[in-house]
């Protein structure tokens, strides 16, 4: 297997290129990625060179595209702009990237005949209400909320009018909130961590009653690998681990496990438009696939990934201060 993945050098794509690499070892994986401030070279070092290649490049672009899907036999996508708090103060680069970008890879798996999978966000659904019995499926219409999720809708809606007027062979997967080592110190738990690390205190937005349902990365990678072996063409798949829980209690466990008083936090000005809830029914691809998360204990999960950010600090800290600038003009 060729495989082509875009968005390689970020989070989650980077972890899901070091899963495959150690899963599937006869597999050669070429990562795409542009390298913008979420995406790091580093992130994919120790990868073999005859089984490992890197292509800087812009997935707008579509003779970039064009080059890379001609010479592989499947690609999964992961490239997007990606955090709604930079879509909210800066929308441009996300209608290029998520709508532009997915269309640029959908006119070159249509032309050459590759399987596709995209991976998507619950993000796209909405929200839902705190204490309601209702989760997210694949039939939850759509309804989002900031630039981020309507644009990453609409790339869901290009795949699905790709594999219905064209038959291209895509799957499409939607899933929760991922944590894990590599995540950029703009979201919320990298963010949390990091702070408490250089003694600051870490920011609860609004109330903090918001509710996020976070899977560990590395159960969205293998998640994704069996949709792509073994998912049905045209179909949707919910990834999701259970994982409810408030902002207020991920940072009362944070704190905890680092030693500092439960209440060690400020509360700032809330995210406009900010998701009240998120919940995932990850029946579907659990029954059909026979897929199940490993990392069910988030606690565990949360202090392995406090441990890698306290033994990484040169891969986060040259990020931090800017993005900490960043956020004191927001306000929050
Ligand atoms: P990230 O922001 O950490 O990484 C995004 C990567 O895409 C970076 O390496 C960046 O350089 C690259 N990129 C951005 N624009 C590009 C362009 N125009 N051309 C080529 N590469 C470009 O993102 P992430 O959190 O790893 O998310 C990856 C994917 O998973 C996204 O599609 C996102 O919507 C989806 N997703 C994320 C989560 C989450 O909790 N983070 C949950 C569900 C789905
Ligand atoms: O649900 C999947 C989505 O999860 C992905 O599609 C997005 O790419 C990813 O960024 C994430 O979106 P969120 O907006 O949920 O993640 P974020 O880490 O930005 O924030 C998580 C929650 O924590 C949210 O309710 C806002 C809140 N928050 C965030 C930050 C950065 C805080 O309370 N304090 C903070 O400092």
């Amino acid at each position: 297997m060729r495989l082509l993945v875009t968005g390689g050098a970020g989070f989650i794509g980077s972890n899901f290129v070091h899963y495959l690499y150690k899963e599937r070892p006869d597999w050669h994986i070429t990562v795409l990625d542009k390298l913008t401030y979420a995406g790091d070279e580093k992130n994919l070092a120790g990868l073999d060179a005859s089984r490992f290649k890197f292509i800087k490049g812009d997935i707008c672009d579509e003779a970039t595209v064009d080059k890379a899907i001609a010479s592989c036999e499947a690609v999964v996508h992961f490239a997007a702009e990606t955090h709604v708090d930079n879509s909210l103060h800066g929308p441009d680069p996300f209608v290029y990237t998520n709508v532009v970008g997915t269309y640029q890879i959908l006119e070159a798996v249509r032309k050459y005949d590759k399987r596709l999978h995209h991976v998507s966000t619950d993000e796209v659904y909405g929200d839902l209400q705190p204490g309601s019995p209702e989760k997210f499926s694949e039939e939850t219409p759509y309804n989002p909320s900031s630039p981020y999720s309507a644009t990453k809708a609409a790339s869901d809606l290009l795949v699905r009018a790709w594999i219905r007027s064209y038959n291209i062979k895509a799957t499409i997967s939607n899933c929760s909130n991922n944590y894990g080592p590599y995540q950029h110190v703009e979201k919320f738990i990298p963010r949390a961590i990091t702070n408490v690390l250089e003694g600051q205190k870490p920011k609860l937005y609004g109330k903090g009653a918001n509710i996020r349902d976070w899977i560990y990365t590395q159960d969205h990678s293998s998640a994704v690998l069996m949709i792509l072996e073994k998912g049905k063409i045209g179909e949707t798949y919910m990834i999701g681990a259970n994982g409810e829980k408030t902002n207020q209690e991920v940072l009362e466990m944070i704190l905890e496990l680092m030693g500092k008083p439960k209440d060690w936090y400020e509360h700032v000005a809330d995210r406009p438009g900010h998701d009240l809830r998120y919940a995932i029914d990850a029946t579907k691809i659990r029954s059909e696939l026979g897929w199940t998360p490993t990392y069910t204990d988030f606690k565990r999960g949360l202090s392995e990934t406090i441990e890698w950010y306290k033994n990484n600090r040169e891969w986060w800290q040259p990020q931090k201060a800017a993005t900490e600038e960043k956020y004191k003009k927001l306000g929050r």
